[in-house]
């Protein structure tokens, strides 16, 4: 490795390369609980031909090199597993806003909360919203095909991709794409790299696509005494009324409680035990009061405790900070075992009874909450005062049950966290064969090493 160390230093700067062992400490996990990784070194590389030349050299030299956008990841896709930790941090200029097409050139270390605030000021909405949105990056966010909770209305980081220059395993370098809303020349390798959880190549440049933004917002808040009643408001919502809200969330009692606990801030209506959190954005202010109105009717006739409107920015800021922690809050109340599966939505009544079924069956507690309006769902089991043998033995069955009831139902074991390290072992139980045989040819054509991001959604070793 010290001969590897020295070759590194030939193409980046001295500062640029990490060895330390505190100092790399922050680069050996993400925000999977539980999980932590090892390495040699970290670099951080300030320009695509020093990616592109640490790539060859890997290649040459057969070192395993861990891509990295910000770290928030929740399925260990950047916990490294020996070699080198690439860092895309340097990397972090927005290079255009071009507004004559209504588009953001960027590099891959761009926050994304500082994008969608410099877009904002143009008037231009960037609409990814990962819980994260704080820390995570741009280049973290196509790895993973983030999503959010606006993904109900607006879809997930691939439906703003336009275009990408990316870093292929073997060194070479290219551009996919351009500054356009439509491509039908040849096929369409974007997509390829876009949630290939940084095992395929690493991205540059992004050029995202953004939209007019909405002028009016407004959250509503609520509560519910059952499940079956939430799951209904939200059908109704969107299949009775036609009206699409830009996010339908969902929080169950145990995470509004961590969230609470996390915050120091109440939220309303302590008996609920469930919370709906729907937001609705649009140009039409009469509009919005109106669907407002029918969306409280129809969550009062499927039985809602209350409903409350939050239509000032203060108000609204607190909800969703109160529903972003939720992931930070519940591992800050002990060991969790952090779950993502998604569903068709008309299966999301029968998905969470089950959920209540298993949280008795294994006697193990359950906090869900996430994107109830896309079918996704985030499931953390707690071991709060659980024995560890007990723990041990019940937690793999029950999110085994989970796992077989979501993909008996056509669902898929993760939404919008990827499949990283910490799924690989059930992939198979939610791909077929043949799409694993396609996976694995697609990563050896590209990586024909397995140097980039290996291990990760395959084992191929
Ligand atoms: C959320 C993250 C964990 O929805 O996906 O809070
Ligand atoms: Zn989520």
């Amino acid at each position: 490795m010290a001969t590897i160390i020295e070759k590194l230093r030939k193409i980046v700067e001295e500062a640029a390369i990490i060895t330390e062992k505190d100092v790399m400490e922050p680069y050996l996990h993400d925000e999977t609980p539980g999980l932590k990784g090892y390495a040699e070194a970290v670099v951080l590389p300030s320009s695509t031909d020093e990616v592109s030349q640490i790539m060859e050299l890997a290649n040459r030299e057969l070192i395993a090199i861990t891509p990295r956008g910000g770290g928030t990841g929740l399925s260990g896709g950047a916990v490294p597993q020996g070699g080198i930790v690439l860092s895309l941090e340097k990397l972090n200029r927005i290079l255009d806003i071009d507004v004559a097409n209504s588009v953001a050139v960027v590099e891959p270390g761009v926050v994304t909360g500082t994008l969608r605030e410099e877009v904002e000021k143009l008037n231009l909405f960037y609409p990814p919203d990962p819980a994260s949105l704080d820390s995570c990056t741009i280049g973290g966010n196509i790895a993973e095909d983030a999503g959010g909770a606006q993904t109900l209305k607006y879809g997930t980081t691939k439906n703003y991709v336009l275009g990408l220059e990316v870093v292929l395993p073997t060194g070479e370098v290219i551009f996919t794409g351009g500054k356009l809303m439509k491509n039908a020349t040849g096929y369409e390798l974007m997509h390829l790299f876009i949630g290939s959880e940084g095992t395929l190549g690493v991205v540059t440049k992004a050029i995202l696509k953004l939209i007019p933004a909405p002028k009016y917002r407004v959250d509503l808040l609520i509560p519910f005494t059952k499940f079956e009643n939430l799951s209904h408001t939200v059908l109704d919502i969107l299949h009775k009324h036609g009206i699409l809200p830009a996010a339908l969330e969902f929080m169950e009692a145990k995470a509004i409680k961590a969230s609470e606990q996390h915050t120091g801030e109440k939220l309303p209506f302590p008996e609920a035990k469930a919370l709906l959190l729907v937001e609705l954005d649009g140009n039409d202010s009469d509009l919005l009061a109106k669907q407002y109105e029918v969306i409280g009717e129809v969550a009062l006739n499927n039985d809602a405790i209350d409903v409350l409107v939050a239509e000032d920015e203060r108000r609204r800021a607190d909800l969703w900070r109160a529903r972003r922690v939720i992931s930070e809050a519940l591992k800050s109340t002990g060991e969790v075992a952090h779950e993502d599966v998604v569903v068709p939505r008309s299966k999301i009544p029968e998905l969470l009874k089950y959920i209540e079924q298993l949280e008795s069956t294994y006697g193990l507690p359950i906090a869900v909450y996430g994107h109830i309006g896309d079918g996704n769902l985030h499931v953390n089991i707690l071991k709060r005062g659980i024995p560890d043998d007990v723990w041990q033995q019940r937690l793999p069955t029950l999110v085994h049950a989970l796992y077989s009831k979501v993909v008996s139902v056509g669902g898929k074991i993760s939404g919008e966290h990827g499949i990283g390290l910490a799924k690989r072992q059930y992939l198979s139980m939610s791909v077929s064969p043949e799409e694993i045989a396609l996976m694995r040819n697609m990563k050896r054509m590209l990586d024909p090493n397995n140097i980039l991001n290996p291990g990760k959604v395959l084992d191929l070793s």
